[in-house]
């Protein structure tokens, strides 16, 4: 365990040793018979790692042997779930309905997000049975109980009409939900931030601020020294801003050109819209507004942005595609 002749070095000043010895206090039994890494610990036998390694993916792997039919979940169900979910699903005393809702995303109203309506993968819902369910008592249930609810609920939503289809480790990827298609890859990146390696700002200056926080183009440029108004167009800040803001907020649909968005480097597409002029560019970027081509949706659809945030993304795209 103390091989390296840096450790045996530390050893004798006495602060490193109150630690090992309060180390050693405690962990002398298990660090003799310890096989980890650093000579202490246990590697995790397989059974252990099978206790918590449960996820299932959409293409099935990770189920468990087993299967289940519809007509066999309903009595489960009734049994273990419809206390608070409700015979039909349908929510008892502000517990979530598990069906219903179909419709519901695209209209005007609040929309209603259940199994049927909102969910991506039937995976989803038996490793959410699985892992969580019920809620008094999870994992609980067998395998057999969970696809059999699971079965149930896919029932419930009208996705499979036969109730005694067999769901099982082979079928249960076959059943697709309706708003599958309707889950895209997100190419925002996570993070666009480049490492400061010299004459940096004062570490200590800098706060993180909430969403509500006034317009970043205005901090970034008050604390270069700038007044926001005049810097818009030519301070590096604004342009940093721009970019940022763009990369995380627009790109997703001016990147690819999205749903009929005017695709950013695009020169013929950009020429016709900056000849309205900025302002309309920037009233149609904030407020938002159906065009010919498609919808723009207000700050697209990031409220959290501040007018100036926003037009800093329009002067940078309209940049972009000179
Ligand atoms: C004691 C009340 C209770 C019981 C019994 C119960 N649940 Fe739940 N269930 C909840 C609560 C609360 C949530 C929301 C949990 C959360 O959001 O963290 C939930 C969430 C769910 C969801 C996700 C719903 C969604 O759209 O987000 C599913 C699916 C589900 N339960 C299935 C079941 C099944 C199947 C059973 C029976 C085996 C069951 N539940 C039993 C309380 C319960
Ligand atoms: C969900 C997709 C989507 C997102 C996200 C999005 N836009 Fe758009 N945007 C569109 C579409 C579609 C159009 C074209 C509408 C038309 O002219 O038919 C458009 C058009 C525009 C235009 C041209 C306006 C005009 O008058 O011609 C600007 C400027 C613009 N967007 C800025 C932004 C900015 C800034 C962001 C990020 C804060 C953003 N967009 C995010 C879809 C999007």
């Amino acid at each position: 365990m103390f091989k390296s002749p840096n450790q045996t070095k530390t050893m004798s000043r006495p602060s490193t040793l109150l630690v090992l010895a309060m180390v050693l206090g405690s962990g002398i039994a298990q660090a003799e018979k310890g096989s980890g890494y650093y000579g202490y610990g246990q590697v995790a036998t397989p059974e252990q790692i099978a206790g918590w390694d449960i996820d299932v993916r959409p293409d099935g792997l990770g189920l468990p042997e087993g299967s289940g039919t519809a007509e066999e979940g309903e009595w489960i169900y009734e049994e273990k779930c419809a206390a608070c979910h409700g015979s039909f699903g349908e929510g008892v005393d502000g517990y979530p309905s598990l069906a219903g809702g179909e419709g519901t995303l695209s209209g005007d109203g609040r929309p209603h997000k259940t199994i049927g309506s909102y969910w991506n993968y039937t995976s989803t819902v038996f490793d959410y049975i699985n892992r969580a369910m019920p809620y008094t008592a999870p994992r609980s249930l067998e395998p057999d109980e969970v696809y059999s609810l699971t079965a149930y609920l896919l029932f419930m939503n009208y996705i499979i009409d036969d109730e005694t289809f067999e769901l099982n480790q082979d079928t249960l990827s076959t059943v697709r939900l309706p708003n599958e298609p309707n889950f895209i890859p997100d190419e925002r990146p996570d993070t666009d931030n480049t490492r400061c390696m010299s004459e940096c700002r004062d570490a200590a200056a800098i706060e993180i601020k909430s969403q509500a926080s006034p317009s970043l183009a205005e901090e970034l440029a008050a604390a270069q020294g700038g007044d926001s108004e005049t810097a818009a167009e030519s301070s590096p800040a604004v342009a940093t801003v721009g970019k940022s803001v763009y990369d995380q907020s627009c790109m997703l649909c001016h990147g690819s050109g999205l749903a009929g968005a005017p695709k950013v480097g695009d020169i013929d597409q950009w020429q016709a819209r900056t000849a309205a002029g900025m302002t309309t560019l920037y009233k149609h970027a904030i407020e938002g507004y159906q065009g010919d081509a498609g919808v723009m949706p207000a700050k697209g659809g990031f409220m959290n942005l501040s007018d100036d945030d926003v037009k800093a993304a329009v002067d940078y795209m309209v940049q972009e595609s000179q």
